[in-house]
């Protein structure tokens, strides 16, 4: 690949431009999600037993780290300079003025907090308690990109309380015909009162930045990106998928792969009066095959649906790494022109993600393009 000499230290405009530094999650000091006003954690098949707490064994966390690492030598193979969180213990309780919860979380899923837009670094305010403080693995990365390079900012959300008023408690409760007739409504386990959204709810295309509404991303969320991003050049583009009824960071959904062409999930079709967009500016929407595990086959403590499957990550317009057993996904990116590498991931599934979770980039080649043309903008006001 051809360096291009004088890129900013941050620079990513989309989610397949040609790769070139990575931050690889790690799975060290994780504990188990807590129970808590926005997230019920289950143990897989075996709804009504107690989710363990505390730090994650040392086993599951090897396995994990096992293939983090193997995640990380496959990109350094590929020229790409990979960096690593730092290790916290996330085992122990955390109280703020509004609110404890008994443990945070982890840091393998960077992509949940951290977003780089164009030569910005965003850290997003988060939706839940135990990743209130999940920026902080990453802040030694950034004030080391923010000191190298004065083209690079960096900008942190407003944090919300999370206290109880910012969630509506019943929500895990609906009966699933009210969450059928409340589809529509985007109402979620997150109030409109406060500014909240985690920033794999994002999806990146150039001028372009798709977010999702869902549980951990709301309307004022989505006006704070807007007010930010717009005076900046960008468009922000709500997008709903109205099948999806526990929604949650947009990778497992809607993955855009190249210039033209997004990996859809055939659960979840995009809202009918937010196709145009893509079909003006003859963008193709292609299915995911039937992932290889079923959702009652993915690992017991996996709070994530079978279709981790297609969390594929982008080495560029034309290579992407693939979990290494799903050979449907495989078989059918190859036919699209794609050079496909594979790597084991499954033993990461437990922490929520696969492997655009567990990943941010920081830089790719390349510049803000417009690949919409046709889209008529109304900024807001
Ligand atoms: N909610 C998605 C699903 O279960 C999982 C999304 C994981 N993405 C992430 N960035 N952690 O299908």
């Amino acid at each position: 690949m051809r360096e291009i000499a004088d890129l900013p230290a941050v620079n990513a405009w989309n989610e397949w431009d040609p790769l070139r530094e990575m931050v690889v999650g790690s799975a060290a000091g994780a504990a188990f999600e807590p129970a808590e006003p926005g997230n019920r954690p289950q143990i897989r098949g075996r709804a009504g037993e107690p989710f363990p707490a505390g730090p994650k064994p040392a086993e599951a966390v090897a396995r994990a780290e096992e293939e983090l690492d193997g995640l990380a030598a496959l990109l350094e193979t590929q020229g790409v300079t990979v960096r690593r969180p730092e290790a916290l213990d996330f085992s122990r309780p955390l109280r703020t003025p509004h609110f404890e919860v008994e443990n945070q979380y982890c840091a393998v899923c960077p992509r949940d907090v951290m977003i780089t837009l164009g030569n910005e670094i965003i850290e997003a305010t988060m939706s839940r308690r135990a990743r209130y403080f999940e920026y902080e693995p990453y802040r030694k990365l950034v004030y080391e990109y923010w000191e190298a390079d004065s083209r690079v900012s960096w900008t942190v959300a407003p944090k919300p309380t999370m206290a109880d008023g910012m969630y509506r408690r019943d929500f895990w409760e609906w009966p699933l015909q009210e969450r059928h007739a409340r589809m529509h409504a985007s109402e979620f386990c997150i109030t409109q009162k406060e500014i909240v959204f985690d920033a794999a709810d994002m999806s990146r295309m150039g001028r372009d930045i798709l977010v999702q509404e869902s549980m951990t991303t709301n309307r004022a969320g989505i006006r704070w990106l807007k007010r930010t991003l717009e005076p900046k050049g960008f468009r922000v583009h709500p997008v709903h998928f109205p099948l999806d009824y526990f929604p949650s960071h947009i990778d497992c959904t809607f993955v855009p792969l190249r210039p033209g062409l997004i990996l859809t999930n055939p659960d979840r079709p995009l809202r009918d009066d937010e196709l145009p967009m893509f079909v003006n500016d003859g963008w193709k929407l292609i299915e995911a095959p039937e992932p290889v595990l079923s959702n009652d086959e993915m690992p017991d403590y996996c709070q994530s649906s079978k279709w981790l499957s297609m969390n594929v990550l982008s080495l560029s317009p034309d290579k992407v790494i693939c979990e290494e057993q799903e050979k449907p996904l495989q078989d059918l990116l190859s036919s699209l022109g794609f050079e496909v590498l594979t790597v084991p991931f499954r033993n990461v599934f437990e922490y929520g993600g696969s492997l655009h979770c567990a990943t941010w980039d920081i830089r790719r080649d390349g510049v803000r393009e417009d690949y919409f043309p046709s889209v008529s903008y109304q900024p807001v006001g």
